[in-house]
């Protein structure tokens, strides 16, 4: 086989285990897995599907969709206050993040990455023939911008941000994107999946700079993560630049309506934001009161726990026999003796609190 020198040299991404996989290993029925590792709604939009099942007669899968995506760019620029211009429709962030890379990096160029993080960036970068660089967060994670600064140089293709962060939970500063901005004519990428849950954004910042990049998903807050559909904001003249490698037709006409059709009835996305935003708060304060563990507070929909009397790889083995899967992170810096769980519905979460209680 001939293959490209980064496809050996990659560590690929780890992907989650199927609820077969998982009750497999737990010994238990997969019906009674609960997902408390992959930071999804617990909330499908089932009434626009429905919606669209009562008009199946307008959705052409036999024809290709709009590669111009026109609709979903139009109701987009409404959402996020942006020229349609600017917005490049993805399938998920993933393929946004994958696209850019595509645009930015450039064999032997290199990627500056604020980390503890999603590990995509690593993974598009290095495939890319992208060297990563490594910039430690602070004890507090937010971005050490000083430490950003010096780690970029003209070799620099993308600088990789995400707010709110993922696993970390806490927003970037306006002073470390401006500062960035500033000093540096590479790309930044700022990645928004969990935008929703926070309400702050950097979109605004495109209008002014060529070189920032903001990946957004309906995977999150939409609840739609099956469906596979985000979207990047970023200068026209970038956006240009980047529908020179998108794929003309990733996403697929059920996706787009879907999509369509959620920016137009917005009201069910926020109902559900709320639910969730509301349930992080009572989940937190639940959780906080059993002692042996502190909860670290975020602005998404996940929450992020450190044992103190047993290891968390300890926690997540013994939840798991229970069909209760979370995600540990605590092999990460910064994040010793942490779990991540996903918000989910309230009933769920219960059940979460009182098998956390009943581990004490
Ligand atoms: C920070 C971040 N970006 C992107 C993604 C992937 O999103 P999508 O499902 O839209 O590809 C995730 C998913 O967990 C994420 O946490």
């Amino acid at each position: 086989l001939i293959v490209r020198k980064s496809v050996f040299a990659l560590e690929p991404y780890e992907w989650e285990p199927s609820n077969q996989q998982i009750a497999a290993r737990a010994g238990i029925d997969p019906r009674h897995v609960i997902r408390f590792d992959t930071n999804s709604s617990p909330y499908a939009p089932t009434t626009l599907l429905r919606e669209i099942l009562a008009n199946l007669d307008d959705l052409h899968v036999n024809e290709y969709p709009d590669t111009s995506y026109f609709a979903i760019r139009k109701l987009l620029s409404q959402y996020c206050n942006v020229d349609p211009e600017q917005l490049t429709i993805t399938n998920g962030a993933d393929e946004g993040l994958d696209i850019a890379a595509k645009t930015f990096i450039d064999e032997g160029s290199n990627a500056v990455i604020s980390v503890p993080t999603y590990s995509m960036y690593r993974i598009v970068a290095q495939v890319m023939g992208g060297h990563v660089r490594e910039v430690l967060r602070k004890e507090d994670f937010s971005d050490d911008t000083e430490a950003i600064l010096k780690a970029i140089d003209e070799r620099t293709g993308i600088v990789f941000l995400c707010s709110p962060n993922n696993p970390t939970g806490n927003v970037a500063s306006h002073e470390t994107l401006e500062m960035i901005l500033d000093r540096t004519d590479a790309t930044v990428v700022v990645d928004e999946a969990y935008y929703e849950f926070c309400g702050e954004s950097f979109a605004d910042y495109t209008k002014k700079h060529e070189n920032l990049v903001i990946v957004r998903t309906f995977s999150k807050a939409f609840g739609m993560a099956g469906a596979r559909v985000g979207y990047l904001i970023a200068h026209k003249n970038s956006t240009e630049l980047m529908s020179r490698v998108r794929p003309p037709n990733s996403l697929s006409v059920i996706s787009l309506k879907l999509a369509e059709m959620s920016l137009e009835n917005i009201g069910l996305m926020k109902e559900h934001v709320t639910k969730i935003t509301a349930e992080r708060e009572r989940v937190a304060h639940a959780l906080a009161k059993i002692s042996g563990l502190s909860v670290l507070p975020t602005k998404t929909n996940f929450l992020l726990v450190r044992f103190r009397e047993r290891t968390a790889s300890e926690v997540y083995e013994e939840l798991l026999r229970s069909g209760i899967v979370s995600r540990d992170v605590s092999k990460l810096p910064l994040l010793a003796n942490i779990l991540r769980f996903t918000i989910r519905t309230r009933e769920h979460n219960d059940l979460l609190i009182d098998k956390i209680r009943s581990l004490e």
